[in-house]
């Protein structure tokens, strides 16, 4: 996600364009860029890096002008650099744009406009609005807000866009679709950002815009606003309740709360434009042309650290389930010291949210230089990973401040299971019917996600029966024990209690001495394959006096009767178990940490990238 700012009215506009950025940083930090428009020209300043990198890039320029628009980016469709930041300019440099958000249809809009004779001059998505507006701004020959309409009318993904032009030099062109839009109103001014973290300061008067609305706003003008299919709507000014604190949060009390309840929205945007439920189509750009080296391949070798390790784990289980190749999972750290044997048709996967981490990086040189192909599954656009691999796939999460990783596991499991499901329909592995299930089922991972979101206020509660043990247990089976492991890393990271995951049946091989009413087991419940086994882990638990706290598919009846406390997660295929479950283990170790009073975003000794060894 990236933040957008716009500002049009009888102040200087450069100013409150670079504070607002400064304020919504943490959407987006790999590059910035602003533009400032006058009758005769619109000055672009746009460079890779962050905020105050931009400030430095326009000291001594001219930074004059009540009207401008600013963004601060997270790359989705081309590296950080300085022609991929934001604004784009028209082709005659009249009009400007900005955009947060994924435009699905980018290429196909691309080639159209490149057929008639557009130049673009970067890799981007966004940049193909620019052109498709300029483009019926002249040749439909209608005024700009109109070719913004009638563009927008032609766009699938998402947008928040704010669109200036020296035709106008005091309007702010703003719409959205699945990006936030916010306007403020101020005295013969008008404001426009992501979130009001950038205007909270000016006005607390704003307008939401909702999904598929343009507005034009001029000073002095009241506020007009269409949707795109033509029709005039209304709105009712509103008050800003929250706090600057909190609007950076989003409203929630920490980064992490927020990107846990970001998980719906990024799972789906880690499938967007992969998934085509109605063609039964899976696909994945970044590593089309690698389909056939991975289905050929002697092994897949995952290596990772963490979190993203643990979503190896699960990645492990989807490739031998549906394509039947072996796999192993190393810690990267481990792999890059042990000299292991690396054959010239294994493919080795590296994961990685940062795509910063060394050893995992250290790992892929290894790889390289043993002649393996090396894919990369990364959460930030053109960092080292994502540079070092030969090719592989965003997972389109959005920025993940907390240190605590959540919403980059959920989306790192989702493109697992992405590329087991396609590498699967092109090995003819599975049965049509199976495969065409499989689809539907990861499609409604986000709503089920939501739902169990709901459950916030009860996991709280068995939080607070955590929060004053010393030690917990964490049992899975199959696919859930990666989910057991990362629930254990979870609690154990920000509340500083000792957490294990272990392997249910290997209870029985010596943790089970651990046993004791000190000891809270917490069991992911959920397998159907090995149900009876994992309730008899349990009753060897309850044996021992430990308390249960079960994660279950809803309707369980076994498990429950055993349970001193129950989350109930929705049914779904044992193989999207991990992508359910993980989310109430993560709002559990939230709770707990928040309640130790320990510094949830930013634990003790940890980093958010280690980029050391
Ligand atoms: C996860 O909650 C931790 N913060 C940590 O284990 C993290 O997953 C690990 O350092 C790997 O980071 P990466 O995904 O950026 O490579």
């Amino acid at each position: 996600m990236c933040g957008i700012v716009g500002y049009v009215g009888n102040k200087d506009a450069y100013p409150i364009l670079v504070k607002g950025l400064y304020r919504m940083e943490y959407r987006g930090y790999d590059s910035a860029g602003v533009a400032l428009v006058h009758s005769d020209k619109v000055e672009v300043y746009k460079c890779q890096g962050r905020v105050k990198d931009l400030e430095t890039f326009c000291e001594g320029k001219d930074i004059s002008g009540n009207c401008g628009i600013a963004h601060t980016r997270w790359a989705t469709h081309g590296e950080p650099s300085n022609q991929n930041a934001h604004p784009h300019f028209s082709s005659d440099r009249k009009i400007a744009l900005i955009h947060n958000g994924i435009i699905e249809n980018h290429l196909v809009l691309r080639d159209a406009l490149i057929k008639q004779g557009y130049e673009f001059t970067s890799d981007t998505d966004s940049e193909v609005l620019i052109h498709l507006i300029e483009d019926i701004n002249k040749n439909e020959n209608v005024d700009l807000p109109e070719a913004v309409r009638l563009a927008l009318s032609q766009v699938q993904g998402t947008y928040a866009i704010i669109v200036v032009s020296i035709d106008d030099p005091h309007t702010l062109i703003t719409a959205r679709k699945g990006s936030p839009v916010i306007i403020g109103f101020g005295k013969d001014e008008y404001y426009v950002a992501s979130d009001g973290s950038a205007l909270v300061e000016y006005t607390k008067k704003v307008v939401y815009l909702n999904d598929e609305e343009i507005a034009v706003l001029t000073p002095g003008n009241d506020l007009t606003v269409k949707t795109v299919k033509n029709k005039r709507v209304s709105h009712y000014i509103q008050q800003i309740q929250i706090s600057l604190d909190q609007l950076e949060k989003g409203g929630y009390e920490h980064f992490m709360l927020k990107e846990i309840y970001e998980q719906p929205r990024s799972i789906a945007d880690s499938m967007r434009g992969r998934l085509n439920v109605k063609k039964d189509v899976v696909s994945l750009g970044g590593i089309v042309e690698y389909e056939d080296r991975l289905l050929s391949a002697r092994r897949i070798i995952i290596v990772a650290c963490g979190t993203s390790y643990h979503a190896g784990l699960v990645g492990e289980h989807l490739f031998e389930d549906l394509i039947r190749i072996p796999v192993e999972v190393e810690y990267a750290s481990e792999f890059r010291y042990r000299n292991p044997i690396i054959y010239e048709d294994d493919v080795v996967i590296a994961i990685s949210q940062s795509g910063e981490t060394a050893d995992t990086l250290a790992a892929i040189e290894l790889a390289k230089k043993k002649g393996a192909t090396v894919l990369g599954i990364c959460n930030v656009v053109g960092s080292s990973i994502a540079r070092a691999t030969d090719a592989g796939s965003y997972t389109h999460a959005g920025p993940e401040i907390g240190v605590a990783s959540t919403k980059a596991f959920t989306a790192q499991v989702t493109v697992l299971a992405l590329m087991a499901l396609c590498l699967a329909n092109r090995k003819g592995k599975i049965p049509q019917k199976r495969y065409k299930k499989l689809v539907e089922e990861l499609e409604s991972i986000p709503s089920k996600v939501e739902t169990i979101l709901k459950d916030n206020e009860s996991i709280k509660q068995i939080a607070n029966y955590m929060k004053d043990f010393s030690n917990a247990l964490y049992l899975g089976r199959n696919y859930n024990y990666p989910v057991a492991l990362e629930g254990a890393l979870k609690l154990k990271e920000i509340s500083y209690i000792h957490a294990e995951g272990y392997p249910a049946a290997e209870m029985k091989h010596g943790p089970i001495a651990l046993i004791d009413e000190d000891m809270p087991v917490v069991v992911i419940a959920t397998n159907k394959g090995s149900y009876e086994k994992v309730v008899s882990n349990i009753q060897e638990v309850k044996a021992r006096k430990g308390k249960i706290i079960s994660i279950v598919s809803e309707g369980d009846v076994d498990v429950k009767k055993l349970s001193d406390y129950v989350i109930e997660i929705p049914e779904t295929e044992e193989m999207y178990v991990p992508i359910l479950a993980s989310v109430p283990l993560q709002l559990l170790a939230y709770h707990v940490a928040v309640m130790c009073g320990r510094d949830v975003d930013r634990p003790r000794n940890l980093a958010k990238s280690v980029t050391v060894e």
